[in-house]
């Protein structure tokens, strides 16, 4: 009996020690320890047995019975820690690993505001300084500061945007900016000669639209006011602006031209970089691109910015950005620029 007792204790170590899972444990534990269990059945028979064997046997028996148990208890409470780790381990979350979520879509910059920065950066390597003025402008600034008279036809009211405002009495009456050449003088006013500046800016026109017309645009004024400044000096300034800017060799070439505020007036052409000069549709078979306006400040306009005309002179010129940046891209509807179709500046 005895014997019997410690090959089934033996037997039960082995089988503790071996099993892989809880279910194989908790067999183990019905087989030993369960109701109809091997020990159980031998303490039911214990009343069959003799005294002395009772003596023996019985406490034997409890005594495998409590050590199979704690031993089923540390095995269970291993084999529940080992399961949690396996567990733990399947579900290892990388805090480090990329989001799955759509990015965000970044902005784009309209091709208006990077030719603008363009050209700013290109003038202020060049020693200017960007002005800047109002968009809504007295009559004074826009047109009779700049020796454009009364009757000049620019004045006329098809080209003008009038505001019904007459608050400003001593300047005219108030209009949106039909050029950017007002702040020419309010420059002149405020800081005197010499000057070199720049005027990036929205102008506004009172016409009907079309593919190459539109109400609002942007130029590009220039203004040079210094001692012994001559036309050779804009020619220069001109080149070396296009070619930073086309990072290619430009030319540029001066045609006689008429504006009120300038004299002598003159228009400004560079060489087409489509076809170096050969003649394509973009120059119009000529092999030149008309660009800007320009000439020497009228004497007229010095004396209304305040500036000793027999002491200084300087030039100035004026061109579209809209322009530079349509033929810049291949853009051939102006209408586009303004139009706040995200479609359109998503490209850029
Ligand atoms: N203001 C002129 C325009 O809007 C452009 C222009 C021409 C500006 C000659 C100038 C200039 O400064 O000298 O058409």
């Amino acid at each position: 009996m005895k014997e019997l007792l410690e090959k089934i204790h033996a037997a039960g170590l082995e089988e503790i020690k071996q099993v892989k899972n809880l279910e194989a444990l908790k067999e183990i534990e019905v087989k030993y320890l369960g109701r109809k269990g091997e020990l159980t059945n031998i303490l039911k028979g214990l009343k069959d047995l003799s005294d002395e064997e009772k003596r023996i046997i019985g406490p034997a028996t409890n005594g495998i019975k409590l050590d199979l148990e704690a031993k089923i208890k540390d095995k269970q409470s291993d084999l529940e820690a080992a399961e949690i780790a396996k567990k733990l381990a399947g579900e290892f979350f990388d805090i480090t690993a990329p989001g799955t979520m759509t990015a965000h879509e970044i902005g784009h910059i309209h091709p208006l505001s990077r030719v603008q920065q363009e050209a700013e950066n290109i003038f202020s390597d060049m020693g200017f300084t960007v002005m800047d003025g109002p968009e809504v402008e007295s009559e004074y600034y826009n047109f009779e500061g700049l020796n454009i008279p009364a009757d000049h036809p620019a004045r006329d009211m098809q080209d003008t945007f009038f505001l019904k405002d007459k608050s400003e009495q001593k300047h005219g009456r108030l209009v949106l900016r039909t050029h950017t050449s007002p702040v020419q003088i309010r420059t002149m006013e405020k800081y005197g000669a010499p000057l070199r500046i720049i005027v990036p800016g929205r102008v506004f026109r009172y016409e009907a639209t079309d593919a190459s017309h539109d109400t609002t645009f942007y130029q590009v004024e220039g203004l040079v006011i210094d001692k012994n400044i001559s036309l050779a000096d804009l020619k220069g300034v001109m080149a070396e602006f296009l070619t930073r800017l086309f990072g290619k060799e430009v030319k540029v070439r001066f045609r006689p031209g008429y504006f009120p505020f300038v004299e002598p007036g003159l228009e400004l052409d560079f060489s087409c970089l489509i076809c170096n000069e050969k003649g394509c549709s973009v120059c119009k078979h000529t092999g030149w691109v008309e660009f800007m306006g320009a000439g020497m400040v009228h004497p007229n306009v010095l004396k209304a910015g305040g500036i000793d005309s027999t002491k200084y002179q300087g030039w100035a010129f004026g061109f579209g950005l809209t322009r530079l940046v349509m033929m810049r891209y291949g853009i051939n509807d102006i209408r586009v620029l303004q139009s706040g179709d995200i479609r359109f500046t998503q490209q850029f």
